[in-house]
């Protein structure tokens, strides 16, 4: 769908690609989006729709599209359309699914390969002077340590062959917690690799690893079968409450502007202690 507000949408544009129309996108990408094209992609259309009619009744210029995350195909046609508008300046890559919302093999393919493929492809295209920020969790901080050679398989695998990691398979994951936290980890260790190809382009890729954020997601997991560990995580962490999605997005946009040039390769913890916690105070697991 296209929402225009009356600008130039010629083909010379900085264009923003959010993938995920959710709470945390939109609001990382209110903080940088002024002065391009944004184009947002979701699988759920009308979701895409609505965020796009949201930025563009707010003065910026917007634009939606489907585009499922777990497909190579749908992230190359997103890509596709964004280029539509000019240079891809900007990535925000704020589409997910949560362990109460999926299985462990839906877990991989979106939030693990999906973000795989999706650093990749467009690290291809990014402009020189570019960024990317990508949402992991601070759930990935909470597994234990892999060996260096998984981190490393985690890292440079070939997207394709991802997913035929022995540490990826069904039998090797216990729930669907582990596996959003295999592909957590994961974003972070591929946020690094690809860091070094986008550098050869002069752009720059990192994370945040939020906390408890209130959104939709959220909520279906304050609402699933781990709500009271979770709403005992914010309860217990140092902030001593959840986070909204602006102050994600307050830490995103130094990542994305130019204060942020020499952060690149990098995943920015922001969870209101909840992890210090976790390690070394109230949220400790008893032995
Ligand atoms: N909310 C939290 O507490 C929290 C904490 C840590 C990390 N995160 C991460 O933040 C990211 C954004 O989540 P949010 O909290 O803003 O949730 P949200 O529910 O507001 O947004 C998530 C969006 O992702 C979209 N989506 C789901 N599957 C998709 C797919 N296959 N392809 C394209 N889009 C898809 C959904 O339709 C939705 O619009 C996720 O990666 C999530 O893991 C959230």
């Amino acid at each position: 769908m296209a929402v225009a507000n009356g600008n130039d949408f010629g083909a010379n544009n900085k264009v923003l690609l959010l993938i995920g129309a959710g709470q945390i996108g939109l609001a990382i990408t209110r903080r940088v989006g002024t002065d391009t094209v944004i184009v947002v992609g979701d699988k759920n259309k009308e979701a895409a729709d609505v965020t796009a009619q949201l930025l563009t009744t707010a003065g910026f210029r917007s634009f939606s599209c489907v585009c499922d995350l777990s497909e190579r195909a749908s992230i190359q046609a997103a890509i596709a359309v964004a280029q539509q508008y000019g240079q891809i300046h900007y990535l925000v890559n704020a589409a997910g699914v949560s362990p109460s919302q999926a299985s462990i093999e839906t877990i991989l393919k979106v939030d693990l390969y999906g973000t795989a493929v999706l650093l990749e492809e467009v690290g291809k295209v990014i402009a020189k002077g570019g960024t990317g920020i990508t949402v992991s969790s601070q759930s990935g901080h909470r597994m234990g340590a892999l060996s260096a050679a998984e981190d490393e398989q985690l890292a440079t695998t070939p997207c394709e062959d991802l997913l035929k990691l022995p540490l990826l398979q069904v039998e090797n994951v216990k729930d669907t917690l582990h596996a959003y936290q295999l592909a957590k980890r994961c974003n972070e260790k591929r946020v690094m690799a690809e860091a070094v190809k986008w550098g050869t382009r002069g752009a720059r890729i990192n994370a945040v690893a939020p906390g408890i954020v209130v959104t939709p997601l959220a909520i279906d997991e304050f609402n699933g079968p781990r709500g009271d560990f979770y709403k005992d995580m914010f309860a217990r962490c140092s902030a001593g409450r959840p986070a909204t999605a602006d102050e994600i997005a307050h830490l995103a946009e130094l990542m994305l502007s130019d204060k942020g040039a020499f952060i690149t390769g990098s995943t920015f913890l922001i969870d209101g202690g909840a992890t210090a916690s976790y390690f070394y105070g109230p949220l400790k697991p008893q032995a």
